[in-house]
């Protein structure tokens, strides 16, 4: 491990053994943790798990935000609502890895449903491991931040 980060991690009831293990896998590494839940038992709605997590990020009291939940989608289209979160899901060590090199992401999103804990925690260290390429990716990252401002005007 080279770089270490303050990054902001929680999840919904679907997902609280696989958070508790990635913590701990985490600190092991490390970074510093922010746990925002949820507790053994609790059930929590997933869009606002994101929430804690994407303004901690906004706010500047964390670097990078991991959020799991029994998919990965639900908790990552919450994530995106907020504005300055680039949240992705990711399946494998490959779009772990894309998700930071060309779309600068500053959550991962991933589904306890789908991956046991150990490959939980592989991809999270290739997401935070991985560097943004810039170049060519940094106007199109651009256009996404945007979109935000777009979705103002709409509305
Ligand atoms: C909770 O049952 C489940 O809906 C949630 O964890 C997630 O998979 C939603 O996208």
């Amino acid at each position: 491990m080279t770089n270490t980060f303050s990054i902001a991690v929680a999840s919904d009831h679907a997902a609280v053994p696989e958070r508790q293990a990635l913590i701990e896998h985490l600190r092991a590494a490390g970074h510093t943790v922010t746990d925002f839940g949820s507790a053994p038992g609790e059930s929590v709605d997933y869009p606002d798990q994101a929430a804690l997590v994407g303004r901690a990020i906004v706010a500047g009291e964390a670097d990078r935000g991991i959020l799991i939940c029994g998919t990965g989608l639900g908790i990552c289209m919450a994530a995106n609502k907020v504005d300055g979160i680039r949240a992705a899901t990711v399946h494998d060590a490959f779009t772990a890895e894309m998700c930071r090199r060309h779309n600068d992401a500053n959550v991962v999103c991933m589904g306890a449903r789908v991956h046991a804990a150990a490959a939980i925690c592989r991809m999270a260290d290739v997401f935070l491991e991985a560097p943004f390429d810039e170049g060519r990716h940094t106007g199109r990252v651009g256009k996404i931040m945007a979109l935000e401002q777009d979705a103002h005007v709409a509305s």
